[in-house]
């Protein structure tokens, strides 16, 4: 289990897109972790487990992000905001573009709404509310949003996967500019993206025949993992992407 010893003792935390493979792995270790005192859990069905707090939200329908989030923010500041949410394939099952040849607006806009503009909308309803201590004690906070590593442009040796790749390189800009801004009121703030690795989870699973299994992990190893980092990024390091090693992406 991760200590999370950078937080306080008794950190307020909430995973949106818990219904997901690396969301359940995340809610699961936040759940029995001894320094959580409150967690929260954000998927469309808006169910969670015994000691969790559920509700509903879907980043297609804008309009049911913010007052979700006021409910949340409403019983206290939160110290830790992981969005696991995303898609590869589209709600028609339209898959990820192998050349240019395949572009299609509708599951190129798609993509962008849950995988780029869901998470800014959310960044907008958290950020405000992110525990900050006082001047004395100030205390840490994190937002974070998974993202991945063929998000990088200057890493992108392959080609296909465009709605996916730019979804993602925009999620992160997304991520660079509001950690900018973060920064000026909440010193002590962190906004950075985080690569889980190839996870077995549903969205990963298509593409799994060609992944060693040494390199294939269980959400939970991810989930572990990405906490690790996250307890170890202070707000020297915002704005940047990270895997779950805690090497840095470049753009
Ligand atoms: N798995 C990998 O190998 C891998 C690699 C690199 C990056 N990532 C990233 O890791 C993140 C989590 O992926 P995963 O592997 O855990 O995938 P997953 O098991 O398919 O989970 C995706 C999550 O996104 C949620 N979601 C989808 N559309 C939504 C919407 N309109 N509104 C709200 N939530 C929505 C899903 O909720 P529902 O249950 O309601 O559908 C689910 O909770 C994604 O950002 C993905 O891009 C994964």
């Amino acid at each position: 289990m991760s200590a999370l010893l950078s937080f306080p003792d008794g950190f307020r935390a909430l995973v949106i897109g818990a219904s997901g493979g690396i969301g359940q792995a995340l809610i699961s270790q936040l759940r029995i972790h001894p320094r959580c005192s409150a967690l929260y859990a954000a998927s469309r069905g808006g169910l969670a487990p015994d000691g969790v707090t559920g509700f509903a939200l879907d980043l297609t329908r804008p309009e049911t992000i913010a007052p979700a989030i006021a409910g949340v923010v409403a019983e206290g500041p939160l110290h830790l905001v992981i969005t696991a949410t995303g898609i590869l394939h589209d709600s028609t099952g339209g898959g990820p573009e192998k050349s240019f040849r395949q572009i299609r607006a509708d599951h190129m806009m798609e993509v962008f709404a849950i995988n780029t503009i869901g998470p800014a909308l959310l960044a907008r309803a958290v950020l405000p509310h992110l525990a900050l201590g006082t001047q004395s004690a100030p205390e840490k906070a994190v937002f974070a949003a998974l993202s991945a590593r063929v998000g990088s442009i200057s890493d992108n040796r392959s080609g296909g996967w465009h709605s996916y790749r730019a979804s993602k390189a925009g999620l992160n800009q997304i991520l660079k500019t509001c950690a900018i801004e973060l920064a000026r009121r909440a010193p002590h703030a962190v906004c950075i993206g985080l690569h889980p690795g190839t996870v077995d989870t549903a969205l990963s699973r298509p593409f799994q025949a060609n992944v060693p299994r040494s390199k294939l992990f269980v959400p939970a190893h991810s989930a572990a993992r990405l906490l690790d980092v996250i307890d170890t990024i202070d707000a020297d390091r915002t704005g940047r992407v990270f895997d779950w090693s805690g090497a840095e992406i470049a753009p």
